[in-house]
């Protein structure tokens, strides 16, 4: 079994997706193992997105990962990283995103894409130490 971060972004908790989200989550089979309404600061928010420093859209990503609260969660199962990938869709809502993944069916901007899930079983490590730390 496999431990991932997952985040409802900004834009999802704005818009009532919560509920839809971890639905998903528990449908699919995952096991959510924490959970938690944070307000992200700006060094989080840089340490979360470290990989995308100095790419043109760092500074936007910064900006609206820190405008209102995200939900945070670990969520696990047997892989847990791939899964939640498979679940959310592609990074762009339209162009990659598959009609019934959250993206595919909530999304329509790629920087607006509603959640986040690590990429790899080494990134989920970092990621959920950083998110959270008395885990
Ligand atoms: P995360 O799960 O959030 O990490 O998404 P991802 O792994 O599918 O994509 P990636 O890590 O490559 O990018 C991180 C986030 O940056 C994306 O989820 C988008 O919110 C945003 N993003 C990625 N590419 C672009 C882009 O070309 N323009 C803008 N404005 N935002 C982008
Ligand atoms: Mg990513």
């Amino acid at each position: 079994s496999e431990r991932t971060l997952v985040l409802v972004k900004p834009d999802g908790v704005e818009r009532g997706l919560v509920g839809e989200v971890i639905s998903r989550i528990e449908r699919k089979g995952l096991k959510l193992v924490a959970l938690e309404l944070k307000k992200v600061d700006r060094q989080l928010a840089e340490q979360h997105y470290a990989e995308h420093d100095g790419k043109p859209f760092f500074e936007s990503l910064l900006e609206f990962i820190t405008s209102g609260p995200v939900v945070a969660a670990v969520v696990e199962g047997p892989r847990a990283v791939s899964a939640f990938r498979q679940i959310a869709g592609g990074t762009d809502p339209v162009d990659k995103a598959a009609p019934g993944s959250i993206r595919g069916d909530y999304g329509l901007e790629v920087q607006y894409n509603l959640v986040h899930g690590s990429d790899s079983a080494e990134s989920a490590e970092r990621e959920i130490k950083l998110w959270f730390p008395e885990f």
